[in-house]
């Protein structure tokens, strides 16, 4: 199972406000986002997760929280209390590919999790409180890079794939 990260980051580093909004709207790339994620699994912090407000279609949606009780009113959505027990559930339930879709905190601690990033490194600055998390280039090959108009995407892939 192919462990993915999907991320846009504006050229300073944000990728939302602290009230969960998002800074910019780009259609392009709300677009990209959806062709890539679409048919498979899409994790996500409990903050983002309200911040969508309901479950993105065509893809099973699973929520992290440390809220024990933590309910929603979708019955196709699944509740974590940790990122490694969703990864765990996904894989015994053989998916081909998942995807970690934010925000701050979870990609901070998927870092290191997972094989493969896919980032929208929009062409503008951004405002807003919560940044992706700092990694290290080294680390990863550039696959590939596709120019869009308002913002290039990366696919990185990890050196020596665990
Ligand atoms: N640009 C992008 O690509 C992109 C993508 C997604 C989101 N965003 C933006 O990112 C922002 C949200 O990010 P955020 O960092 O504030 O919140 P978040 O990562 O979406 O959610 C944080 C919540 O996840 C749960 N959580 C985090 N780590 C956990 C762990 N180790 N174990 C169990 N539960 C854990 C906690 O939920 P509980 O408090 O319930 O315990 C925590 O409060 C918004 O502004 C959103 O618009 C941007």
């Amino acid at each position: 199972m192919i462990i993915s990260l999907i991320a846009a980051v504006a050229k300073n580093g944000v990728i939302g406000k602290a009230n969960g909004e998002m800074p910019w709207h780009v259609k392009e790339e709300f677009r990209h986002f959806k062709e890539t994620t679409y048919g498979f699994p899409i994790i996500m912090g409990r903050k983002t997760f309200e911040t969508l407000g309901k479950p993105l279609k065509g893809r099973l949606n699973i929520i992290i929280t440390r809220n024990k009780n933590y309910k929603v009113d979708y019955d196709e959505v699944l509740i974590f209390d940790s990122l490694e027990r969703s990864i765990q559930y996904c894989k015994e339930n053989n998916f081909e590919k998942i995807f970690v879709i934010g925000g701050g905190e979870i990609y901070s601690k998927a870092i290191d999790l997972v094989d493969e990033m896919i980032i929208s490194k929009m062409k503008f600055d951004a405002e807003g409180e919560i940044k992706f998390p700092e990694f290290n280039e080294s680390d990863w090959n550039i696959e590939k890079i596709k120019h869009e108009e308002l913002f290039d995407v990366f696919v990185y892939r990890r050196k020596n794939e665990k």
